[in-house]
């Protein structure tokens, strides 16, 4: 399937001269009759532009299917940071989704139960729940589904479902809050409604940042070398892909359009990528587009974790998605920009709650 997207990603389209008079939108932009000069002229234009192909982060993630209710939330935020739902008592999701380390774990690939060496690199989880696919396969369709499957992957190490709720309704504290969390329903613990509370805590992780406010009228909320890596990332085709709310999440393409993406990573290891969910040829090596909210503060990069840092990562891109060799000073505009996109991580996140007292049988 070609992607499609809920918040689908618009072009950017270059316009080479700027002949009709500027329209000024927005809080931050001068109204009276001055007129603009040619810096404020180029100001308004970039605003403009910006606005067409990005989006400012919501207040979170909830949809009508998928509400973010206090007591909901505050469940799915405890079976987060338990391990003991974990077939070996060890994994949690905040093994691999830590605090500290910006909701990665900063290795180029997981660790799960009894140490087995999962396939790709962990993706932070925030904002990620505006992202049209899940995994950077594209799994999962949501972030419900993806927590309810995590339950029996390789991370938790289940054999089912019914092993995993049975370590939930193990511990005497947990049955109550699920009631709680969904009211009226007869059975409340089971896999599905794991999934739909984890999900619901992870609706709440937004990091909004100093870009949202720019996206907002304020266009000082961005340094001119900001704004310049910004020009620079639009005008040299990156915002094709890295478009929408997510600066990416929104599509799926080929890694390694102009040449083999391993010959720029150094990835020793072949990832067919989409290809070995699908079997259709035309997914060979495409990839979910990642969002680049928070990028500087999730190394290492790709599907592979096969690139250590930023500036290495943005030449690769402009490689081997673009064919472009990018000079220094376009490599460091980019990257300026990039760290623009990076917010606070959200309280909630940084301390683990208290859990219901257990031990692991
Ligand atoms: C053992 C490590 C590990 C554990 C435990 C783990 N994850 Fe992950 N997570 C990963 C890895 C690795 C990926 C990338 C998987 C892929 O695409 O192949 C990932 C991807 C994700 C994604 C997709 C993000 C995106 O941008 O596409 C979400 C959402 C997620 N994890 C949430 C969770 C939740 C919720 C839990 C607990 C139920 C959890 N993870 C437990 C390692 C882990
Ligand atoms: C044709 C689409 C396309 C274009 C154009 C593109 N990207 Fe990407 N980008 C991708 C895909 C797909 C991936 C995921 C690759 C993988 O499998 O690891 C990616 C990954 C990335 C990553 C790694 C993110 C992470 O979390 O590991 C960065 C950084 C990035 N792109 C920046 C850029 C920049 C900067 C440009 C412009 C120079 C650019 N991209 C142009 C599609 C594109």
């Amino acid at each position: 399937m070609r992607a499609t997207s809920r918040s689908t990603i618009r072009r950017w389209v270059p316009c080479a001269v700027l002949v009709v008079p500027v329209v000024l939108i927005g809080g931050g932009l001068p109204r009276s009759g001055l007129s603009a000069g040619p810096a404020q002229e180029k100001d308004a234009e970039l605003l403009k532009d910006a606005r067409d192909a990005f989006e400012p982060l919501p207040k979170d993630m909830a949809t009508r299917e998928f509400p973010v209710s206090p007591e909901r939330v505050s469940l799915g935020r405890k079976l987060f940071f338990d391990p003991r739902i974990s077939v070996d008592g060890t994994v949690s999701c905040s093994r691999c989704h830590l605090s500290a380390l910006y909701a990665t774990d900063a290795l180029p690939k997981s660790h799960g139960a009894r140490d087995k060496v999962l396939p790709r690199n962990a993706n932070t989880l925030f904002n990620t729940a505006l992202q049209f696919k899940q995994h950077w396969r594209g799994d999962f369709e949501n972030v419900e589904t993806q927590a309810k499957h995590a339950l029996t992957g390789p991370g938790f190490g289940n054999p089912d479902f019914a092993a995993a709720m049975a370590r939930v309704n193990a511990i005497a504290g947990y049955p109550e809050l699920f009631k709680k969390g969904f009211p009226g329903e007869a059975d409340p613990v089971n896999a599905d409604n794991w999934g739909r509370a984890v999900g619901a805590f992870e609706r709440t992780l937004v990091t909004p940042s100093r870009f949202d406010e720019y996206l907002g009228g304020k266009t000082d909320a961005l340094t001119l070398t900001e704004r310049n890596g910004l020009r620079v990332f639009m005008d040299i085709g990156c915002v094709n892909c890295h478009g929408g709310v997510g600066i990416g999440g929104g599509k799926f393409r080929k890694f390694g359009v102009k040449e083999d993406y391993w010959k720029a990573t150094g990835s020793k290891e072949i990832d067919k990528g989409r290809f070995d969910l699908t079997k259709d040829p035309a997914d060979t090596y495409t990839f979910k587009v990642p969002g680049l909210r928070n990028v500087e503060m999730t190394p290492p990069y790709f599907h592979d974790g096969s690139v250590g840092t930023l500036p290495e990562a943005v030449r690769v891109m402009a490689r081997v998605q673009l064919g472009k060799t990018l000079s220094d000073e376009e490599t460091g505009a980019i990257v300026t920009f990039l760290k623009s996109l990076t917010g606070n991580p959200p309280a909630d996140f940084m301390t683990p709650p208290v859990l219901p007292p257990a031990g692991f049988k």
